[in-house]
């Protein structure tokens, strides 16, 4: 998949010795845990993002703790939220969409847990017409990346039942905007979360 950035090596780069990763070559550690995960994204720079979320292989059990489902739309459970970054799981009914949305002026990466989406990306036209740019599928394991100038976007799960993805933010997104299908115009709209570690119906 062409994301639009080089991934390169699938190893994060652990520059000092962290005694909570696991060493398996000089100076390259394999993340094994959600913990691991939260430890290298903390002390990595946001140039390092896109390797650390390439570089993880872990199993959905991993991110059971995290689940939440919903009939009325997919739910965003907070996994950590700090000035850096801010780490979320999306768990997706089958046929549940976003709203074709930007990101708030930040970088967003996300990597498919389990299922199979759709990725719609818009851009406005020179008239103000909001124009489909490209539509991709993206599979278990797969990673897209999305910032503002590529355009906005809309997810939908697929998946013949439930779907689950990884979203990395950096920085956390606290508000963004939402293109409104009834009078065709973004709508500012401020972010929040379904679970945030066992904090539940934070969603308003
Ligand atoms: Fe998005």
């Amino acid at each position: 998949m062409d994301l639009g950035i080089d991934l390169g090596s699938v190893h994060y780069m652990n520059r000092k010795t962290k005694p909570i990763l696991n060493s398996t070559e000089q100076n390259h550690t394999i993340i094994q845990s959600t913990d691991e995960l939260v430890a290298a994204l903390s002390e990595g720079e946001r140039t390092e993002y896109a390797h650390i979320i390439q570089s993880f292989n872990l199993s959905i059990s991993d991110f059971e703790p995290f689940y939440s489902w919903s009939d009325e739309c997919y739910t965003r459970n907070c996994i950590v939220e700090n000035e850096k970054f801010e780490l979320i799981l999306l768990c997706w009914e089958k046929g549940q969409m976003t709203p074709i949305h930007d990101h708030g002026g930040e970088e967003c990466w996300v990597k498919i847990i389990q299922g199979e989406f759709k990725e719609t990306i818009y851009k406005m036209d020179e008239a103000g017409e909001l124009k489909t740019v490209k539509s991709s599928i993206a599979k278990t394991g797969d990673i897209t990346y999305m910032i503002d100038f590529m355009g906005c976007h809309r997810l939908e799960n697929i998946n013949n039942e439930r779907s689950i993805s990884l979203h990395l933010y950096a920085k956390p997104i606290r508000n963004c905007q939402l293109f409104d299908e009834n009078s065709k115009t973004f709508v500012r709209k401020e972010m929040s979360y379904d679970t945030c570690m066992g904090i539940e119906n934070l969603k308003q």
